[in-house]
Parts: structure tokens; C-alpha cells; sequence
């Protein structure tokens, strides 16, 4: 920290500039930025995902997001009660399914006792007070790491979307409290609004993966649910085009009409723009994922001691909140929450 500049009854020299305005009058001590301070990040805004594998008592490193681990369930539990202690709201879960449960119709999506729906009956039960977000697509399922139904080498919407209504249902009946469609299928939200509000799931929170880019930053997350090598092509027929920015407004509002409660916006670095835009368009509950790749540069940084990786991963985090975010799913959840706690 910078030492406060003297007492102004001690004037260092007297000002050659004839300024009436003089904006570091308000930067010039701790107090006074404080007071002037305009956003602030705090535990309430935090979602940790979690990476989820079979098996007990294991922690397997994630070798490109450094400090991020795939737990097994028992060890899943143990994070929940980190995150209540931490006063984090919601944790979200991402499996590793293993390679033998994948096929081509990623079949274990919809599988009432798969790792995800068993993760969150251990998590309902003993932390019913913590939020549990659950992702909804297909890529952790399927044999080609597509997040739908291929045919001829195209990933057909319908179809899709019928299986995710179902893969819902399945992570509803588990005691999921925010179902989150990341697939970017047409028509997937009023579907499973539908789906689950026939069910009496109707407190069943959706937050749409609305504006949802074909991004390299996922490159990371798709190690570590095991979906990189698996993957034939790329998601450009449904993931969105980077370079655009007012298809996400289209998309945001599609997904609002059909009764998402929340949206969030992904990437989120690259992407501050399009959260700012999604903000004042709409005034609804907005999140940013700082993705895999995005923890990774900063972790990757910071372990060459090429920044300081602490003060970068508040300033990253404060960012998402002065672009409009409501809050923000990202891996430094519980490092950002015990700092927070700390002071
Ligand atoms: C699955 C999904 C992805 C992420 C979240 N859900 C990967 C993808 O779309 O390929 C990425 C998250 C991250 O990179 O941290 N549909």
C-alpha cells in the first residue's frame, strides 16, 4: 500500500497546474477510496464448480488448472461443508463419467443413479442448506464429447432437447435446486420449464447458459471432464460466433421468454461487453463463468511469479461486478471466499 500523501497544512510546493478539478483528490488515501468506491465483491456472489469422479476418498489434480482437483463424492461433501463454512451459496457440479458409461447418445445423462444425481442426494443430505447447481448438456456422456445427439455429423436440436428435459427430471428428483442448460440447443428452456413444472418442480430455478460462446477457454474444463480427446470437430453449429454481440441479446431474451430465472453470460473476461449489454437490456439476474482457461492464464501466471495471482484474481473477480454480473461461477471460489473472510 501506497503511504498517505502529507497533511494539506503542509503544502509540498505551490501548484504550477491552474486546476479547479483534480480527480486524485479523491484516490488520496485508503478512507477516501473507500468511500468513493462504487462495487464490491463479497462471498454472496460466489458459485464454485466442482468436478466430480467415481470412486471414495479420492482428490485427482486437474494438471492444467493448478489447485483444482475432481473429488469423489464423500470428497464433494467435504467441499459443500467448506463452502457452507465459507458462506459460498451454490456449488455447481461437473462429473467425469467414465470413458466405460459413454456411448453415442450419452445415455448416462439420464441415468437417476449417475455420479451427478449421487452427488447431490450426499450434498441434499447433509448440507440442505447449500445451493446445488447442476449442468445440463451431454458432452460428459457422450462417446464424441458432443453436448448433443449426432447424426451424420450434425447434432440435431429436437431430439436433444427431449433428452435434456429428461436429464433434468433425473437431477430435479435428485434434489437439484438450479437446473443450468449449457448445450445451447433451440428451445431447450421452455422445454424443460415445461418438463419440469408437469413433474411439480416448480421451484426448480433455471439458469440458462443464454449467451454461451464457441470458445477456446473451455480447453482446460473439457481435461478435466475428460471430453477433450473425445471430441470430433468443433461446437460452432450451436455455440456462438465470438465475434458477435447482438445475437446474445436475441438469445437472452428467447431464454427469459421461456422462463429462464437467470442468464449468464460465457466466457467471461473476453466477454465483459456482452455482460454489460445483457445487464441493461434486461435488468434480470446475470452471471459471468470465468471459465477453466480463464483460472488457468491466471494460475499459470501467477505460479512463474509473472503476476501476482492473488490481487489478480480479486481484480478479475471485481471486474465481473463492475460489467453488471450478479455474481460469478468461478474455480477460485474458495481461495476468493477465505480471503474475503480474512479481510
Ligand atoms: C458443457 C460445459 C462446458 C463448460 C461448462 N459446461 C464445456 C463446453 O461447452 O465445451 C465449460 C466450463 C469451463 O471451461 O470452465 N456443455
Amino acid at each position: 500500500e501506497m503511504r498517505d500523501t502529507p497533511r494539506p497544512e503542509v503544502p509540498l510546493s505551490s501548484p504550477s497546474l491552474d486546476l479547479t478539478v483534480r480527480p486524485r483528490r479523491n484516490r488520496k488515501s485508503e478512507w477516501a477510496r473507500r468511500l468513493i468506491r462504487e462495487n464490491v465483491l463479497t462471498t454472496n456472489d460466489l458459485i464454485w464448480p466442482v468436478f466430480v469422479i467415481d470412486g471414495e476418498n479420492q482428490r485427482a489434480p486437474v494438471a492444467s488448472m493448478p489447485g483444482v482437483e475432481r473429488l469423489s463424492v464423500d470428497q464433494v461433501v467435504r467441499a459443500a461443508e467448506r463452502a457452507v463454512k465459507l458462506e459460498i451459496p451454490c456449488i455447481a457440479l461437473f462429473p467425469f463419467t467414465d470413458p466405460s458409461l459413454r456411448d453415442e447418445n450419452g445415455t448416462e445423462a439420464t441415468n437417476s443413479d449417475n455420479l451427478v444425481c449421487r452427488s447431490v442426494r450426499a450434498l441434499k443430505k447433509e448440507f440442505p442448506e447449500l445451493g446445488v447447481l447442476c449442468d445440463v448438456a451431454l458432452d460428459p456422456f457422450t462417446s464424441h464429447g458432443h453436448d448433443g445427439l449426432l447424426s451424420e455429423g450434425k447434432i440435431l436440436n429436437d431430439e436433444t432437447v427431449e433428452v435434456l428435459v429428461k436429464q433434468s427430471l433425473v437431477q430435479a428428483e435428485a434434489g437439484c435446486d438450479i437446473i443450468a442448460p449449457s448445450d445451447m440447443m433451440d428451445g431447450r428452456i421452455g422445454a424443460i420449464r415445461d418438463g419440469l413444472d408437469a413433474a411439480g418442480f416448480v421451484d426448480v430455478q433455471i439458469m440458462a447458459y443464454a449467451a454461451k460462446y464457441a470458445s477456446a477457454f473451455y480447453g482446460p474444463f473439457r481435461d478435466a471432464i475428460g471430453s477433450a480427446k473425445a471430441l470430433t470437430g468443433d461446437k460452432r453449429t450451436y455455440q456462438m460466433d465470438p465475434a458477435n454481440s447482438d445475437e446474445a441479446l436475441r438469445e437472452v431474451e428467447l431464454d427469459l421468454a421461456e422462463g429462464a430465472d437467470m442468464v449468464m453470460v460465457k466466457p467471461g473476461m473476453p466477454y465483459l461487453d456482452i455482460l454489460r449489454r445483457v445487464k441493461d437490456t434486461f435488468a434480470v439476474p446475470t452471471f459471468a463463468y470465468q471459465v477453466s482457461g480463464e483460472y488457468a492464464m491466471i494460475a499459470a501466471a501467477a505460479a512463474n511469479g509473472w503476476i501476482d495471482g492473488e490481487r489478480a484474481m480479486l481484480e478479475s473477480l471485481l471486474a465481473f461486478k463492475r460489467a453488471g454480473a450478479d455474481g460469478v461461477l468461478t474455480y477460485f471460489a474458495p481461495q476468493v471466499a477465505e480471503k474475503l473472510k480474512k479481510g
